[in-house]
């Protein structure tokens, strides 16, 4: 989603005719587009705005952009005097009234809903992937989660607006298309003759446009997996073979304490359809270790269910105690130092399933998606349809976006390959 924003704001400046640099001393506006969903992500943005304002020119305008502005408010402007600007994730489309007025401080942290998707200029060329948020907010108060705070409660864009935008993106570049949410597969709009859409309408509708070869989107909450949508995995080859649906924990007893849903069966039966309708479907999670309360037991669920599931691609994170949410004020907080020895144990069975994932791949031809090139300039970079790093020699060549790879290699972060011709 902070891609995504970026992106846009990015755009937004350019039609202001701003270009972009990477060297804080030549930039004339300073943008830090945050995130706070753990308390070390906020202490970033805190520390780097230190940096910047010794480095930046007199006159350059600072300011942050997204969940930290909407957590810090005016407070930010206490803690660094320099910021000129602290806009929300919800109000960034007001970034050019700073441009128009640089000696006053905006602070605009209102939870204006989709009003920013009207305001926004179009984009006028897109990229290879191309992220189209068709929904903002989550109604589902996880304990330990500060995102229903920072970007408020969920809001469905109109299916109309999420197509304009997915057209518009294929016209101009796009090959694939990631729809974005905080609650993706909770979609739902109902239009003003009462018709309902869901996320697999939107799949439906895009996967007709010719331009647009691979849809995916994420992240998925496991009890909004419906039967439509998981159906729409056998019949549409367009949607690839890969899914992000967290499970955070596998012990029922804290996923009651995180207020998920906590019935491992249920979860179980999900997957089991997934790989009914589409065989080669891989399955990957987000994970927290150390949540109030979480005992050797339960951590040892967590291992387990990760082990049985094989999640490939996973994310895993220490538990971080975080304002406006509930976990923070629960008793028997977990040490820092048992946080971390659960999460080297956690991280070496993902990788271990990394690994063998990628060592299944090898001999297999996929079709990818080109990224970029590598540092060193002699390889290029690609994506395959399970999201992993597939790296092949630069060929003399002409490439396509789409290029059909043979794997020849795979180690556990990554897959080596030669393009067929
Ligand atoms: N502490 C640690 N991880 C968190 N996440 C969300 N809130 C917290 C927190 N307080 C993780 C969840 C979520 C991902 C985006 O961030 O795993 O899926
Ligand atoms: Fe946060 Fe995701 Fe839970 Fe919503 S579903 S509260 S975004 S972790």
């Amino acid at each position: 989603m902070n891609v995504y924003d970026g992106q846009r704001i990015a755009a937004m400046l350019e039609k202001h005719g701003l270009t972009q640099t990477n060297n804080v001393e030549d930039a004339d506006i300073i943008i830090l587009n945050t995130c706070a969903v753990r308390a070390k992500a906020t202490d970033k943005v805190y520390s780097a705005l230190g940096r910047i304002r010794r480095a930046k020119k007199e006159n350059a305008l600072l300011g942050i952009v997204g969940c930290v502005a909407r957590e810090s408010g005016a407070d930010a402007f206490k803690r660094i005097p320099e910021l000129n600007f602290v806009l929300g994730p919800q109000s960034y489309h007001k970034l050019p009234e700073i441009l128009k007025n640089p000696d006053t401080k905006l602070l605009n942290i209102d939870m204006s809903g989709l009003e920013k998707f009207d305001e926004l200029p179009q984009m006028t060329k897109s990229p290879l992937v191309a992220y189209i948020p068709i929904q903002e907010g989550c109604n589902h108060c996880c304990t330990y989660c500060i995102v229903p705070y920072t970007r408020g409660r969920e809001l469905s864009r109109p299916f109309d607006d999420v197509i304009a935008d997915t057209i518009n993106a294929a016209k101009t570049g796009a090959i694939e298309i990631c729809f974005l949410g905080q609650n993706v597969n909770g979609y739902k709009y109902t239009d003003e003759n009462g018709k309902l859409y869901k996320l697999s309408d939107l799949i439906r509708e895009t996967a007709k446009l010719p331009e647009i070869h691979r849809i995916r989107f994420t992240s998925s909450y496991p009890t909004e997996m419906s039967d439509d949508l998981i159906e729409i995995f056998g019949k549409e080859p367009k949607l690839l073979p890969f899914l992000n649906m967290p499970i955070q924990s596998g012990s029922p007893r804290i996923l009651k304490k995180m207020n998920r849903p906590d019935d491992i069966d249920a979860y179980k039966t999900i997957v089991n359809k997934l790989k009914s309708v589409r065989g080669d479907i891989q399955i990957s999670s987000d994970f927290i270790v150390g949540f109030p309360d979480e005992s050797d037991e339960d951590f040892e669920q967590t291992l387990q269910i990760a082990r049985e599931i094989k999640y490939i691609n996973s994310y895993s994170f220490k538990y971080s105690p975080r304002p406006h949410t509930a976990a923070a004020l629960m008793p028997n907080q977990i040490s820092e130092q048992i946080k971390s020895v659960r999460l080297q144990r956690l991280d070496l069975q993902l990788n271990e399933n990394q690994r063998e994932f990628n060592m299944s791949c090898i001999g297999k031809e996929m079709v990818c998606l080109f990224e970029g090139n590598d540092k060193t300039g002699k390889h290029l970079v690609f994506r395959t349809p399970y999201m992993q790093q597939c790296i092949v020699e630069k060929p003399d060549h002409e490439i396509t976006p789409l290029q059909k790879i043979k794997i020849t290699d795979a180690n556990k972060s990554c897959l080596r390959g030669e393009i067929i011709k």
